[in-house]
């Protein structure tokens, strides 16, 4: 039995709706975790998972949607209570002896990292491994689809990031889960940490691929509009900071700038281009 949380999907990748449907395709036994018993609900338990609702944050909840539970995948949105989230999972895995957690986390999760959310990422990674519960940490770029939510806002990519040629790397949501479903389906010893960059773009290639133009806004004038789009202060204060980070890094260089091989390798294919996520 496989547990996949965030499985009814959300706005930011809905990683966890596409692990669960992958891992239905495949025949396998799913266990989904889901928040609200909704029309998202039904749809995945006509595909075939066993549909449990509940709060991550809530042992309560989470103990019993961890029985006869041997891998796990764990993502959860940008947003208050990654670590209670975390903590709860964690000790319900290991207290079941679950074999691998494959949670979501940040490409840069480190604890200087420059986002409060990334430095969580990292606390939240650390509490996995001491669990010892064979966690797997997606380390993952900015999602395709977190640029669709501005295009979709603001009917072009309308970004503090500075001149077009800064750069970012960007990854689909749909790749993040065929690496999750891959990890999980894999018998075998694999790295803790996998980076996850599919493509490596930059503003204003990024706005060609999407089909609109770019504008750099001031960072205060993004920050002002950001909350009438995200409704989260907490998404807010992280999105602020990370475009500040490419920003502040142009179109320099940085270690973590490359594209990764781990989609191909965990994930079957090769990586989904910004461009074919645009027309596909
Ligand atoms: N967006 C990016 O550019 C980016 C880049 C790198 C890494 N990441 C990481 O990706 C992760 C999020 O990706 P995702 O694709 O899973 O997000 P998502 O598409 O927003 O899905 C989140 C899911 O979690 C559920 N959920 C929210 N709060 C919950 C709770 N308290 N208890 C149970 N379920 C809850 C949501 O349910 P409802 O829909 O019912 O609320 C939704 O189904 C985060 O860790 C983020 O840091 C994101």
């Amino acid at each position: 039995m496989i547990l996949v949380t965030g499985a009814a999907g959300g706005q930011q990748g809905a990683t966890g709706r596409k692990v669960a449907e992958l891992l239905l395709e495949r025949g396998e036994e799913v266990r989904a975790f889901v928040r609200a018993d909704d029309e998202r609900a039904a749809e995945l338990r006509k595909l075939g998972a066993e549909v449990v609702v509940g709060d991550l944050r809530e042992i309560t909840t989470v103990r019993p949607a961890m029985r006869g539970v041997t891998r796990a995948y764990f993502t959860y949105p940008v947003t208050a209570g990654l670590l209670d989230a975390t903590a709860a999972f964690a000790a319900a895995a290991r207290e079941e002896g679950v074999s691998r957690v494959v949670e979501v986390s940040q490409l840069d999760a480190q604890p200087e990292a420059g986002t409060p959310r990334m430095r969580r990422h990292w606390l939240s990674e650390q509490v996995f491994d001491w669990a010892g519960v064979g966690a797997v940490h997606l380390r993952a770029g900015v999602f395709f689809e977190n640029l669709a939510v501005v295009v979709a806002a603001a009917g072009r990519l309308a970004l503090p990031l500075g001149p077009p040629s800064t750069k970012i790397p960007l990854v689909a949501g749909a790749d993040v889960a065929r690496v999750g479903a891959g990890l999980l389906l894999d018998p075998d010893p694999v790295d803790p940490v996998c980076l996850l960059t599919g493509e490596m773009s930059t503003a204003g290639a990024a706005a060609e691929a999407l089909g609109v133009e770019y504008a750099d806004l001031p960072p205060e004038e993004w920050e002002a509009g950001a909350m009438e789009v995200y409704r989260d202060a907490y998404a807010v204060e992280h999105l602020t900071h990370l475009w500040a980070l490419f920003r502040a890094i142009g179109d320099g260089d940085h270690p973590l700038y490359r594209v990764t091989g781990t989609i191909e390798r965990h994930g079957g294919q090769p990586p989904l281009t910004l461009r074919e996520f645009a027309t596909g």
